[in-house]
Parts: C-alpha cells; structure tokens; sequence
C-alpha cells in the first residue's frame, strides 16, 4: 500500500505512469516510451508506488548508469524502494561489486563463448527440425524459450528436465505487474522456490561433487572473494540473479527481432539473400527494441541534469528511451539495416553492463542465421500480446509458412 507524494517542483509532469503496466498488444510498451519522451525530456515524475523519476532522454540514462556514485544500484526496481531481497552481483555497488563482475566474467567472455558455438548452432537447427514441417509455430514456446534457456543450464549445470519448471518460477519473478501480483507475494514465492532449489543442488554437489566439472553451481562451492570463502547466502543471491537475467531475456529480445522480420519482408529478404549481414543487422534490431527498463536510487541531494533529485529518490531507466532515441538518430523508431551507427545500450552501460552480452549475441545471431536458411519465408498469424516491466517480451508469436 503506497502513498503518492506529490511531483517535485521543478518537474514538468506527474501522471499513471507503472513500473509493470498490464500485458497489452505487441509493441505498446513501445509506442508508451515513445510518447512520454515526445512530451518531457529529461524525465517525467510517475505516481506509480511512493512516485519516482522516469528519465526519457538517452544521454541522461547513460550519464546515470555510468554513475553509481550518484545513482545506487541497491534498488532495482523503482516502486519497491525497500526491496526483501539482493540480487548479486547487479544490486552491489562498487566497490564491493568489482570482485564479483571478475568471478563471474571467467563463465560468460568470448573465449569460453566461443567454443560454444558449433554445440550452439546444432541445437538450433535440431530444435528447428521439430516443427519446421509442420508449417506453423508457436514461436515463443517452439523456440524462443527452449533454444537459449536448454544453453544456459548448460552453463549453470542445472538439469534439463526440470526446463519447466525453471520456466515456471521465471515467468513468477519477471512477468508480473501492479494487478496480477499486487503485495508482490507471487514474485517473492518464485524467488524463494528458485533459492530453495540452488540450496538443494549445492548441498547435493557438495556431497556428491562433479569430477571435472566447469559448470557454475559447482564451481561455487569454492568461489572466493579477497581470499575468502563466499558465504552461501551470497552464492544464492548471485546463482538467482544468473537465473533472472539468464533465462528468458534472449527469449525475450528474439521475440521482437522475429515480429519485425515476419511483418517486414523487405528487411526478411535481405537477411535470406545475404546471410553477412545479421551481425549488423541484429544490433540495429536490438537498438531499435531495447528491452530492459532498469532501476536506481539516489544517493544524494542533486541537480541531475536539470531535475530536483533527492537522496533516496527511486528512478527508472528505461533503455527504450536511449536506444530509440530521435536526438541520436534519424527515424529512431524505425528499423533501418543500412544505418551505419548502430551503437546502443540496449545491454546496459557502466560497471553492471551486461556480463552475458556475448553470449547473447552469439545465440542470437545463430538463430537468425539457421532460422532464415531453413525457413526463408514466414508471416504472422494473428495478435501477439507482450508483457512489459523491467524486462518486456511477446507472451506469444504465432507464425506460418509453407512447409
Ligand atoms: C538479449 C539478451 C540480454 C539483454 C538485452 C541483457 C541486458 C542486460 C542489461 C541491460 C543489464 C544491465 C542492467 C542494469 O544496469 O541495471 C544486464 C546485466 C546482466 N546480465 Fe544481461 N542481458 C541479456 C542476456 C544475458 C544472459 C544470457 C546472461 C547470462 C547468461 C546475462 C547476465 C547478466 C548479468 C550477470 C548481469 C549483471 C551484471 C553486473 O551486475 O555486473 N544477460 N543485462
């Protein structure tokens, strides 16, 4: 239960503005920036919650996330400012957080990336080969959510089988908004369900270790921090956090990237006739639909670029905002695969800048290599529905094609 404080002085608008509106049709979440950007610059005040800033212009949501001296990552999301739970390493600030960024890049840089590619690519093309004669899919459940989640227990040595439920728990912590999970007793129930399960396989790999293993639950058994060893609480927070931010955001990400190609042939084309082009051409897609919105608190009284910030007030970053941005391109809502400047910050920027962005990449631009080698030619069928809050996705894709 939330009182609404009144809008800062100085700021230009307070109005019903959430942190995790409702589902709605594909790409609302979309077109919502958009207008809120198109009205206020830098930041609009939103009454969602005890009320926070909502920042709308792309060089002011860099400048915050390369602060962390002004801008805490201690909350994360914006209408919860004393948050029960602490995701490690994205809710430490540094310094504390710098030793874990190091522990955890070891699993996620490109040279271990790397050698995942070929097992990468043949799990594409063998999930592809289940339905592809069909004709049809449902893309997010076909696809989207099996391809990269079957690759990141991998990494994590978590067991496959349990893929459901996995997916269960995620869509309990991630795709909620202010009417379905209202005293947020659904979302914490999905977090305590993911620590419950990571506290039985460590003390399961504990008594059973894993010859050899390089997966990252047993690994972190001996994970240690300035030469000490890492308390389990800690192992639990970091194992949920890679649980959050690795399990359903290429889903998420693929969902858009495959809706604007089966709704734009041109661009379709293009990508079928000259495969080279994806690695350009996702990251213009991924510019175009940044889907993460974070979140920060201030740490001090400040003027921050134009706006009355208080110590302790909340924000939210949308990187929609950056990355669509009219001030840092032309037609920024537009898809444009001969743009030349295509650097966004749809992964983040700053010390928490996303640790899984080659990875990410690597399975993205796999899925829209094989994808478009094995099914050239597809089309939508019907009206997808998304989800938005700090991650937006489609809840469903349907697509056609002549087998
Ligand atoms: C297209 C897919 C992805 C997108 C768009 C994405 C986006 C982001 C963003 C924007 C952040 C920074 C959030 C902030 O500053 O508050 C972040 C952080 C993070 N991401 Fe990703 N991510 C993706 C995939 C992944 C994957 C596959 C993994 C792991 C396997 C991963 C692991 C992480 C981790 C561990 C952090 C926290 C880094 C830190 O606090 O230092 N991400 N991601």
């Amino acid at each position: 239960v939330t009182q609404v404080r009144p809008a800062p002085a100085g700021c230009p608008v307070a109005f019903g503005h959430q942190a995790a509106p409702p589902p709605g049709l594909a790409m609302e979440g979309f077109q919502r920036v958009d207008a809120w950007r198109a009205q206020n610059r830098p930041a609009v005040w939103s009454e969602d919650g005890p009320g926070y800033w909502v920042f709308t212009d792309g060089e002011v949501i860099l400048s915050g996330l390369q602060q962390p001296e002004l801008w805490s990552s201690r909350v994360m999301v914006p209408n919860e400012p004393d948050p029960p739970y602490r995701w490690i390493p994205i809710m430490l600030d540094p310094p504390e957080h710098t030793p874990w960024r190091r522990l955890l890049g070891g699993y996620l840089s490109p040279g271990r990336v790397k050698k995942m590619a070929d097992g990468n690519r043949a799990l594409a093309i063998e999930i592809i080969g289940r339905f592809r004669d069909r004709g049809e899919c449902e893309f997010m459940t076909d696809f989207a959510r099996v391809f990269p989640s079957t690759i990141f227990l991998q990494v994590m040595g978590m067991p496959i089988d349990k893929l459901e439920e996995f997916m269960s728990w995620e869509d309990m912590i991630l795709h909620q908004d202010s009417q379905s999970d209202p005293d947020m007793s659904i979302r914490m129930n999905g977090m305590m369900a993911v620590m419950g399960y990571f506290g039985e396989l460590i003390a399961e790999r504990r008594a059973h270790p894993v010859e050899d293993a390089e997966d990252i639950v047993s690994d972190a058994l001996g994970w240690q921090i300035d030469g000490k060893p890492v308390e389990d609480a800690d192992v639990l927070n970091c194992l949920l956090l890679l649980f959050m931010a690795g399990l359903d955001t290429v889903a998420s990400q693929l969902s858009y990237a495959l809706l604007h190609l089966a709704t734009h042939p041109d661009d379709r084309k293009r990508i079928v006739s000259d495969p080279s082009i994806v690695p350009h051409a996702l990251e213009e897609l991924m510019r175009a639909f940044p889907i993460v919105a974070t979140g920060r608190v201030a740490t001090q009284d400040m003027d921050f670029h134009g706006c009355p910030v208080k110590a302790g007030d909340t924000a939210q970053f949308p990187l929609a905002m950056a990355g669509r941005d009219e001030k840092a391109w032309a037609n920024a809502t537009s898809v444009d695969f001969d743009r030349e400047d295509v650097r966004h910050i749809s992964f983040g920027a700053g010390p928490h800048r996303c640790l899984g962005s080659h990875l990410a990449r690597q399975e993205l631009v796999i899925v829209l290599e094989e994808w478009h080698r094995l099914i050239p030619d597809y089309e939508l069928v019907g009206t997808p529905t998304e989800h938005a809050g700090g991650v937006s996705g489609l809840n469903e894709l349907q697509l056609r094609w002549t087998p």
